[in-house]
């Protein structure tokens, strides 16, 4: 496998290299905001179609690339793979989301979960990242990710999308050890899953603790943060002559910045409800930081938007370690036309930040 590649900037920023401008990708870059992914999905039945078949997943992941000038790739799949993988029946239905056919229900539930070999279990996943490698062609570099510990085990005791949490943060109270148990158990699945990941060829790796902000401080160190140290402990530092940057982000988490900076990743993500350059102060000296924008500015005309990204950039300042991307996924009504001028207008606006 080749490792040139013809566009190296996002890695570079991850390790606070000196760049020419900032990198820009999207969360949830490839999915129903565009057309020609609507159309395959229509094509393919449901979603996780999509994601178990390596060249429809290739494809969508390469949808987005063509239409914008993106400085990395993520791959195209779901963190819900690994409660999948563990027998718990993942499916999608209309309107309401995902949802487990055997969701967990008590401490025998959890005992019953053994961790699973990833080139077997999700052999569909290591396949996908093979042949969107391939098909890359060193063009920008690729993202692998998974869900944290905490985020896979609220869909698991929640049985799908939850707003108040109240069964897993029930849990949190009356039977910790058994929380415990699941969330090692977790860390150590994504652990395999993503040196696997690795292993096929993704070049950086990103942690989505989405629901992390749902907890007081204690809870979150004790029950989300402390198992993403795990993880970033446990994962490959280099893999064809690389190091493998680690991104770590918990939405809502902008008040326990200096903690996930501490675990030794190598950024850390940040949703718009935190600056940028309050975060770079606070932590900018250890690791880079990916964000911020609020997606809905993507509704905002081109002009709004424009300014948006001028004001962030100038927020982050001079020099290196910054990766523009959204504070969250991306609208799935947004005009990609729209998405075009945001990417644009990081590369324009941002040159003057990184001269000598
Ligand atoms: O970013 C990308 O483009 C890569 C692909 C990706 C998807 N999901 C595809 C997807 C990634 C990185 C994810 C992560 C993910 N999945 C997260 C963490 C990030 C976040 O958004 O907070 C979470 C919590 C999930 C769980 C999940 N998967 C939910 C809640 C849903 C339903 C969302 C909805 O709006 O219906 C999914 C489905 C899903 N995952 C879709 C896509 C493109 C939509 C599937 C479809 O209907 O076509």
């Amino acid at each position: 496998m080749s490792s040139t590649l013809k566009n190296d900037r996002y890695l570079k920023a991850l390790l606070k290299e000196p760049v020419d401008c900032t990198p820009v990708w999207m969360m949830r870059q490839a999915g129903r905001y565009l057309p020609e992914y609507r159309e395959l999905r229509a094509q393919a039945g449901d979603f996780m179609s999509l994601c178990k078949n390596p060249e429809l997943a290739c494809e969508v992941t390469l949808q987005p690339l063509r239409r914008f000038d993106l400085d990395a790739a993520i791959l195209f799949s779901d963190i819900l793979t690994i409660p999948d993988a563990l027998g718990l029946g993942l499916y999608f239905s209309t309107g309401e989301g995902p949802c487990f056919e055997r969701p967990i229900q008590n401490t025998a539930d959890i005992n019953k979960l053994a961790v699973f070999d990833p080139e077997i279990e999700l052999g569909y996943v290591m396949d996908a990242v093979r042949t969107i490698r391939t098909a890359l062609a060193g063009q920008v570099p690729l993202i692998g990710f998974s869900g944290s510990p905490w985020t896979l085990a609220t869909y698991m005791i929640e049985g799908g999308s939850s707003k108040a949490f109240t069964k897993i943060k029930k849990m949190c109270y009356s039977d910790p050890d058994a929380l415990h148990k699941l969330l090692d158990l977790l860390a150590d699945c994504v652990i395999v899953y993503l040196n696997a990941q690795i292993k096929a060829g993704a070049q950086s790796v990103m942690i989505f603790d989405t629901w992390g902000g749902v907890l007081s401080q204690s809870c979150y160190l004790e029950f989300s943060l402390r198992y993403m140290q795990k993880i970033v402990d446990g994962l490959i530092q280099s893999h064809e002559n690389r190091i493998v940057p680690v991104t770590l982000f918990t939405k809502n988490g902008g008040q326990w910045l200096s903690h996930i900076a501490a675990t030794g990743c190598h950024a850390v993500g940040i949703d718009w409800t935190t600056e940028l350059d309050t975060a770079r102060a606070q932590i900018g000296s250890q690791v880079s930081l990916q964000g911020n924008m609020d997606p809905s500015v993507l509704y905002a005309p081109k002009e709004r938007i424009e300014s948006e990204v001028q004001r962030l950039l100038a927020q982050y300042g001079k020099g290196t370690g910054h990766i523009f991307n959204l504070g969250h996924g991306i609208h799935l009504d947004v005009n990609p036309e729209h998405a075009k001028i945001f990417i644009d207008a990081v590369h324009t606006y941002s040159k003057p930040y990184h001269l000598p």
